[in-house]
């Protein structure tokens, strides 16, 4: 079965794991590439071989490999279900590219998708995974060095390896998969495989993609700078999907509410179009939720007999695969199908049958303000290309129309494509990475898009105030080097690596680890109430943080027992997974000799070594009742779940991190005293530039 080990990053040092913080800041539904989604197969009663073969890909399979002989890097386009990830890895091995003990590469954005095609592909060879064809994930290394020929992973996996492997030496072929997405890792590889590819041109890139972006991963990697076409280095394959044209609408006028307009659209196009099923693009959950709400609604309304049958339907990337499984099912002759979905339809999964397109205009993405340092969800306008891709989805079966929900004129003032992400990140976790790898001047670095110098010298300066860079801004030895082996953000690592110094490492390993996994507090929307109570009797005033410990104590205090989670309310298998993750952290502490000890219950310590790592999240109370960022003065609230929620808010907090909705609220909050930010973090908030901690240090004095 699967081979189930810790991965070794440096002969004979322990493993850091990667990735680790994917685990709560997994994709929130309704970002860009969104969580995780079902696969459709249409072709399930074939045999296996004959399933291949039906896939697009198959015509094109001599051609791949033909360029890849002549070619250094190959960008491959073609649409989501036509068969790149699953086939082109099996035509390179059979075609001998992992002979004589070579390996075969593929990276994916997420971990899900990493395991799950894995085990496809091991399925078609009628393999167990884990031997010819394995996956290596975050804490998951299911290969074997000897017989693993073909590895999917993690972009971010990938990035980890190279920092003990820093040619890739056993890859012969390192395929970039679902680059359309340019998640911050994706564009990390995509620049540290170009400086390989200049040291070992042996080495072959495929770039997967999606959409039809691939001109820039050419250009990028082609290394002709005559302009003769035949030294090119790179070339592109688009394997065509058999699509119709689309008639795209406009809206006459700027449309105020694009729900409404939405579920309007929708029943006009019932009411008036011939049949053909149609797909709505709105921004999140809630929205999906809204509209079908309403969508539903107006379908009991229909004059009966009237009209063909409507049946509407959600799709979300948190929706339970069961139900995500229904947008495929096909419906009777007589029934048009609606389905209501967030960006995941746009290129993660394909519906057949497709006919209409009704696009708001809008998409909920990750964006980061290198201004004030906060990082959240916000909504904005999609870009050209990504309408572009929306309105295609209506022309695979037949040629079909796309309702645009705003001004041709505002179309036009669109960007031309999605920020990729690398624009629109925390920068401090890649410069640590990046530094480690050797690349000492990241301003420098070869980025497909670079980012800011704003949200460049922000991270950087972030990593100075918490010792990871020198003055010359050369990794710190030993902090700097070891904050970048931890698969944590660089604010975890810190206070971890000082929890021996504070004497509080067992209570700081604990509240790290219940903070990689999502929703540890559960609260059924029918008991409410009951949940509310139950979270009190763990809830303590200095926050959030100690709370969780409290948790913590009390899940190993009654022995790990389902039971009692459920009948506390508390989330049992988070709760595992946290232990799991808890022996990970204290593994690596022990490898960098990190005093063990726990504080005996008291909290100042904890508290105070808590701020050693997270004091750039710190925040005070402001006179009109929110709080602000000591730093730059934004304003923000307390999260309603938080302990801290109450009618006596603290004066000074630090937070984990910050969601963006409504407003921007914080969560998971401690206490802080002003003093430990200014002991603590000396460089960050230096002397006299904060009048109020000055000033209340002045009257405890
Ligand atoms: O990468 P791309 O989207 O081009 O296609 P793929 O992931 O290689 O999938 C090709 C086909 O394989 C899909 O259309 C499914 O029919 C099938 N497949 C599956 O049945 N189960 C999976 N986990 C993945 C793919
Ligand atoms: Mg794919």
């Amino acid at each position: 079965m699967a081979n189930i080990k810790p991965k070794f990053w440096k002969p004979g040092t322990e493993a850091p794991g990667v990735g680790l913080k994917e685990e709560r800041s997994q994709p929130t539904e309704g970002t860009e590439g969104s969580g995780s989604c079902v696969v459709y197969n249409p072709y399930v009663s074939l045999s296996i071989e004959q399933q291949r073969q039906r896939l697009p890909v198959f015509k094109h399979r001599n051609h791949i490999l033909y360029l890849l002989e002549k070619y250094q890097t190959v960008v491959i386009v073609g649409e989501t279900g036509s068969g790149k990830t699953t086939q082109i890895p099996q035509y390179l091995l059979e075609s001998g590219w992992a002979a004589h003990g070579h390996v075969v590469g593929i990276t994916q954005p997420r971990r899900v998708a990493a395991v799950t095609v894995a085990q496809r592909v091991a399925e078609e060879k009628g393999a167990i995974i884990g031997h010819e064809v394995g996956y290596a994930i975050r804490f998951e290394d299911c290969t074997d060095p000897e017989s693993t020929k073909v590895k999917f992973m993690t972009d971010g996996y990938l990035v980890r390896e190279m920092m003990s492997d820093p040619l890739l030496s056993k890859y012969s072929v390192i395929m970039l998969d679902e680059a359309h997405e340019r998640t911050l890792y994706t564009d990390i590889v995509v620049g540290l495989l170009k400086k390989i590819q200049r040291k070992r041109p042996q080495l072959k890139i495929i770039v997967a993609s999606a959409t039809l972006d691939a001109e820039a991963f050419r250009d990028f990697f082609n290394q002709n700078d005559s302009r003769d076409n035949s030294l090119d280095t790179a070339a592109i394959l688009t394997v065509e999907g058999r699509t119709f044209p689309v008639d795209v609408f406009y809206a006459l006028s700027p449309v105020p509410d694009y729900l409404k307009e939405t579920v309007e659209t929708i029943m006009k196009i019932h009411k008036t179009q011939p049949a053909g099923d149609i797909l709505a693009f709105v921004t999140g959950q809630d929205e999906v939720e809204q509209i079908l709400r309403l969508v539903i609604e107006q379908i009991r309304n229909l004059a009966p007999n009237k009209y063909m049958k409507m049946l509407a339907l959600p799709m979300y990337g948190g929706l339970p695969a069961r139900d995500q499984m229904k947008v495929f099912e096909r419906v009777g002759k007589n029934t048009r199908k609606v389905v209501i979905a967030t960006n995941i339809a746009e290129t993660s999964i394909t519906i057949s049958g497709i006919v209409y397109v009704i696009d708001s205009g809008f998409v909920k993405i990750r964006a980061y303000s290198a201004q004030t340092g906060i990082e959240g969800l916000v909504i904005t306008p999609v870009s050209q290309a990504s309408a572009e891709q929306r309105a295609g989805r209506a022309g695979r079966v037949r040629s079909g129309k796309a309702y645009r929900l705003y001004t041709e004129e505002d179309f036009h003032k669109l960007p031309k494509s999605t920020v990729p992400e690398m624009q629109r990140s925390n920068l401090s976790t890649v410069i640590l990475q990046l530094k480690c790898l050797g690349i000492d001047n990241v301003l420098r670095f070869n980025f497909l898009s670079p980012p800011t110098s704003k949200a460049m010298i922000r991270g950087l300066e972030l990593l100075y105030a918490l010792g990871a860079l020198d003055n010359n801004a050369k990794l710190t030895q030993p902090m700097g080097v070891r904050m970048a082996e931890f698969p944590l953000d660089p604010l975890f690592a810190k206070m971890l690596l000082m929890s021996g110094e504070f004497g509080c490492s067992e209570e700081v390993l604990s509240i790290a680890a219940l903070l990689q996994v999502q929703n540890i507090f559960l609260t059924p929307s029918n008991q409410k109430i009951a949940a509310e109570r139950a979270k009190r009797k763990f809830a303590v005033t200095e926050g959030d943080h100690l709370t969780m410990l409290n948790v913590y104590e009390a899940f190993i205090k009654y022995g790990k027992n389902s039971k009692w989670c459920h009948e506390n309310f508390l989330n049992y298998k988070g709760l595992t997974r946290a232990l799991t993750i808890r022996e990970q952290l204290k593994r690596l502490l022990r490898k960098f000799k990190v005093k063990l000890e726990s504080s005996e219950g008291d909290p100042d310590v904890v508290c105070r070594c808590i701020v050693s790592g997270f004091f750039a999240n710190a925040a005070r109370l402001h006179p009109s009742g929110s709080y602000r960022t000591i730093r730059d003065n934004h304003e923000l609230h307390i999260h309603p779940t938080s302990v801290l929620y109450t009618e006596k808010p603290p004066q000074w907090v630090v937070f984990h991190e910050v969601l963006q909705t409504s407003k921007d609220y914080m969560r998971d909050i401690t206490v802080v005293e002003p003093e430990w930010l200014y002991e603590l973090a000396p460089h960050y908030y230096q002397f006299g530039t904060d009048m109020e901690i000055s000033a209340k240090r002045a009257k405890a004095d």
